[in-house]
């Protein structure tokens, strides 16, 4: 090849190189910077008074609160930033997790954002036209904020018939899709390991299947406005966006029934209790979403004819991996110690609540395969023993009736809890106490007669 060959053939790589560099420039983490603050109105706006309604179900909603939001806040600039700064696999986060938290943030090259109390415009989180001005996704598998998105005069809903003084309007299939959803709620860690999955375990499940969407749990549809001064419609999408920050979104999630194998027992023999645990609301696994935070478990008490109580540990069935499905008095969360700047710190306990109890989870592990809250440090996964979509989980208790047992009725009660973050790394990182507070699924009793 002569030179001149040479320099033309580099040139059209170059061309060729930096064309594609354009194409992809907008979609998930090539997008950072490629938009600026002022394309994308702010919510105020849109809830002014137009969509006044739907504004205040909004701001209600955690999808305007992704970026204020106490535990975000603290996540965010006292683990995921600091971690970011010491650790290169995990650089990308800095500016990473706003791309689903703080996505107008994100596109406009913000890095980090301000802090909350700096009121900038971090805080619209996932805004209304974020969202209203999503196009579609690039590749085979919604994840890591791979929307592609084109702020401006036409505004992508549900029906694109109404006339509005303010923007143009168009319906988009995509926004009607779980698909949508799942850009934001599939994550996946600079290992590439799924730390995030709730639209692939719902496409998974027998939701999808049915035809039942994300929206029809989490934006159900009712008669009203979507407009103050529009037309009124049958089935308005409800912007309620409510999970697991909803106690009566989680309440009754799961249905406990819980048996005994026998109606009398003399005191001194082995009584079996059988739990049935129906998941009879979720759309996907649950726990969903943020996994490596929460922790579903199954407490189990006896209390005899004279008020004693009994804690009944659960039976263990012998899975590779049961260890952390069971309550334990183990400490975990090494790696908080590198964000924190602790050498040798010793984690803390792994999940505060009563030895022996069932728990329903999937654990995450770092690269030292050690126990973690820190999605993006994640390396692995491992045994996933949450509760799937219509899915009935039996567990069984045995009790060896203690032989001074009064005669009379021995009641049993199986509770299942539910707490958001793990009360340890709560108290650890002094997250206001209501991330970790107790929220009761269900519960249900049985009893069985003590006779000689
Ligand atoms: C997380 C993304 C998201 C956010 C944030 C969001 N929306 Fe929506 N919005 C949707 C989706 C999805 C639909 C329904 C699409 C469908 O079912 O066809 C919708 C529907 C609508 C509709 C049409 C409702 C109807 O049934 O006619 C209006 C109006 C609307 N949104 C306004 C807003 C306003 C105003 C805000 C901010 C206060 C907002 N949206 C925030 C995703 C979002
Ligand atoms: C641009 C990214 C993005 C899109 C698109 C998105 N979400 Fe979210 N969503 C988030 C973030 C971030 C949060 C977490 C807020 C927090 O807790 O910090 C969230 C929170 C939620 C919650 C509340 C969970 C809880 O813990 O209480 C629900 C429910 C939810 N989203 C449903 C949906 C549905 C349904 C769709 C599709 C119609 C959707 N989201 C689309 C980013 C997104
Ligand atoms: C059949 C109804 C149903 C469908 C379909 C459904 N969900 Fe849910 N979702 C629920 C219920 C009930 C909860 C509350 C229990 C819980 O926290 O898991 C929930 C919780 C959540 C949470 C909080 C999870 C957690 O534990 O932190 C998120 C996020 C969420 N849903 C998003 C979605 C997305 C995205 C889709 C579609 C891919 C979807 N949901 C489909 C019923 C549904
Ligand atoms: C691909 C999108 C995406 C990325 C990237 C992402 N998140 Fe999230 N995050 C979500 C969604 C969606 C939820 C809500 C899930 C749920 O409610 O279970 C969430 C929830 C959270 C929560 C709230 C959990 C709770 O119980 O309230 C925190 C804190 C958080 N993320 C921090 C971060 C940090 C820090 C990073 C960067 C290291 C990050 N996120 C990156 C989508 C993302």
């Amino acid at each position: 090849m002569n030179s001149v060959h040479k320099i033309f053939s580099l040139l059209s790589i170059l061309l060729i190189m930096s064309s594609l560099a354009i194409a992809q420039s907008k979609v998930g983490e090539h997008a950072l910077g490629t938009i600026p603050y002022e394309k994308f109105q702010k919510p105020e706006l849109c809830g002014a008074a137009c969509h006044a309604d739907i504004y205040m179900q909004w701001r209600q909603a955690m999808m305007s609160q992704s970026y204020t939001h106490h535990w975000d806040e603290i996540e965010y600039f006292e683990l995921a930033v600091p971690h970011a700064e010491k650790d290169p696999v995990v650089a990308g986060v800095k500016a990473g997790c706003n791309g689903c938290h703080a996505p107008v943030s994100f596109l406009a090259g913000d890095v980090p954002p301000p802090r909350p109390e700096k009121m900038s415009r971090a805080n619209e989180g996932v805004s209304c036209d974020l969202c209203h001005s999503v196009t579609g996704f690039e590749g085979d598998v919604p994840y890591n904020f791979n929307w592609t998105v084109q702020p401006g005069e036409v505004k992508y809903g549900s029906r694109g018939t109404g006339k509005s003084p303010e923007h143009k309007m168009q319906k988009s299939e995509f926004l009607a899709s779980g698909d949508f959803c799942g850009t934001c709620h599939n994550e996946m860690s600079p290992y590439g390991i799924w730390v995030k999955s709730t639209h692939l375990e719902w496409k998974e499940g027998p939701y999808f299947k049915q035809g039942v969407k994300c929206h029809d749990c989490h934006m159900t549809y009712a008669p009203g406005y979507s407009a103050a001064m529009g037309t009124k419609y049958p089935d308005v999408r409800q912007h309620l966006f409510h999970g697991a920050h909803d106690p009566g979104k989680v309440r009754g999630t799961i249905e406990l029934r819980v048996h005994p194998s026998v109606k009398e027992a003399e005191p001194g023999e082995k009584v079996v209790f059988t739990v049935a645990l129906f998941n009879q609301k979720t759309g996907h696994k649950f726990p969903s979403g943020s996994v490596e935070d929460r922790i579903v478990w199954m407490h189990v008490e006896a209390t005899d004819a004279k008020g004693n109580v009994y804690h009944l540990p659960v039976d263990k069935k012998g899975f590779p991996g049961e260890e952390y499905t069971i309550g334990a008095d183990v400490l975990a969360y090494q790696d908080m110690g590198i964000a924190k700047g602790i050498d040798n710190f010793p984690g803390v306990q792994r999940d505060g609540i009563p030895v022996g109890d069932r728990i329903f989870r999937m654990p995450y592990f770092d690269p030292q395969g050690r126990m973690t809250i820190q999605q993006w440090n994640t390396k692995s996964l491992g045994v996933d023993y949450r509760i799937g979509p219509r899915e009935t989980k039996l567990e069984t208790i045995t009790f060896n009736l203690p032989s001074n047992l009064p005669l009379g009725e021995l009641k049993v009660r199986a509770v299942l809890n539910f707490q958001k973050l793990v009360k340890p790394v709560a108290e650890f990182l002094k997250v206001p106490a209501e991330e970790a507070e107790i929220i009761v699924v269900n519960d249900h009793s049985t009893s069985i007669n003590i006779v000689d």
